[in-house]
């Protein structure tokens, strides 16, 4: 049996004065994986030269090995990287463009990744796209055939997310990028949210790239995620530093990692946050935290009298926005953190939401306190 939320509670450092319903935009870190980003960082100030100079390739080999066999894709193909930005932004800042070329995303793409596009599809003449899809979703095929609207014969690539932002929906990845592959195009994805909240097996998905954060739901100290390349791509993958990691051979990982003077100790402890939430039974853990979000989904749309998202409980797993009814909701974010409550407020074209994440250790008893609240506020 897995532990419950309350237990699992007591793991995590939050402040027990705040009902914390927002793991989705940075995560949060328990006990032991934080003790043992702690250690490595003793580690590494104890001798410096020795730990950064002779250990740490080694060290960050072994710990891409444990993570390819989490993400289901070869430790040679991954690299570590800050966090998604920073694995989207090297492939944006690499992709050779030419005038006319198109990038194609989905109206839900998470917007600092918009201006990324934006930034460099302009740079070269080219555009980024960003092929509205219809809410609420339907089937997956249908939204595959909605995003193949977009396509033309200038679509260089698609970008999509694995779980958008704002709208929190586990789009069809496995769909889009086998359709893209027969066509010819590239895809480069976005799992920002997926690692720790779904099963992730890059290889099944047969995504070319795919970004992925470990510090929001794999509980990973901030500063951990990766980036993996197809091998036959890595060749023009350039990276944000050019350093001792391009030597004449140097790899993908090399330019990558290499990146001058840095901590590495987030990346080192990935392996930690995998064990940590194999050892605390997290298959099950995760399917307690979507069922008790599934209910509430349901409840809340019943007590806003709106319309959901989501035609179905398959396109969300532990995070779901919930439409709020028609309205101004300006400081509503603020007013709910003055009662107590961390949650995000998002937006999409003309519709409003509370963003939920349902992590291990939020119990029925905060979702309460937050329709509570909200019952309130919203009168
Ligand atoms: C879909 C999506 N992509 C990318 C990011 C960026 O993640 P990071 O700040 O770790 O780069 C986020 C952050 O919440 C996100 O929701």
């Amino acid at each position: 049996m897995p532990l419950t939320a309350e237990e699992l509670k007591a793991h995590f450092l939050l402040d027990p004065e705040v009902t914390f319903l927002n793991h989705g935009s940075y995560g949060a870190c328990p006990k032991p994986v934080f003790e043992q980003w702690q250690r490595w960082q003793a580690d590494m100030e104890r001798q410096p030269i020795d730990f950064i100079a002779r250990r740490l390739q080694g060290l960050l080999d072994q710990a891409r090995v444990d993570l390819g066999a989490y993400v289901g894709a070869p430790a040679d193909d991954l690299t570590f990287v800050t966090n998604t930005s920073a694995g989207i932004n090297i492939i944006a800042k690499s992709i050779e463009l030419q005038p006319g070329d198109e990038i194609l995303g989905t109206n839900l793409e998470y917007g600092a990744l918009d201006w990324t596009w934006q930034h460099h599809t302009a740079k070269h003449g080219a555009s980024y796209i960003r092929q509205p899809i219809t809410l609420p979703v339907t089937t997956p095929e249908a939204l595959v055939d909605e995003l193949w609207q977009g396509v033309t014969p200038r679509t260089k690539a698609i970008f999509v997310s694995h779980i958008t932002s704002a709208t929190a929906l586990k789009l069809p990845v496995e769909l889009i990028c086998q359709r893209a592959k027969a066509e010819g195009i590239l895809t480069i994805v976005d799992g920002a949210h997926a690692p720790g909240q779904i099963p992730v097996d890059i290889t099944a998905i047969g995504a070319d790239i795919y970004a992925g954060n470990c510090h929001k739901w794999l509980c990973a100290p901030k500063g951990a995620a990766f980036l993996y390349v197809h091998p036959d791509l890595q060749k023009w993958v350039e990276s944000t530093i050019i350093s001792w990691g391009w030597y004449p051979g140097s790899t993908f990982i090399s330019r990558n990692q290499m990146q001058g003077t840095h901590d590495a100790s987030p990346w080192l402890t990935v392996p930690t946050a995998i064990a940590w939430q194999a050892e605390h039974e997290w298959n099950a853990v995760r399917s307690r935290c979507h069922d008790l979000l599934r209910e509430y989904v349901v409840a809340l749309h019943d007590q806003f009298g709106t319309e959901s998202i989501y035609s179905n409980d398959s396109w969300y797993t532990q995070l779901a926005a919930i439409t709020l009814p028609a309205g101004d909701y300006t400081n509503l974010k603020e007013r709910l953190l003055a009662r107590g409550i961390e949650i995000p407020v998002t937006e999409h074209l003309d519709r409003t939401f509370v963003r939920i994440s349902v992590q291990g250790y939020v119990t029925q008893k905060d979702l309460v306190h937050l329709s509570d609240v909200l019952r309130d506020e919203l009168q």
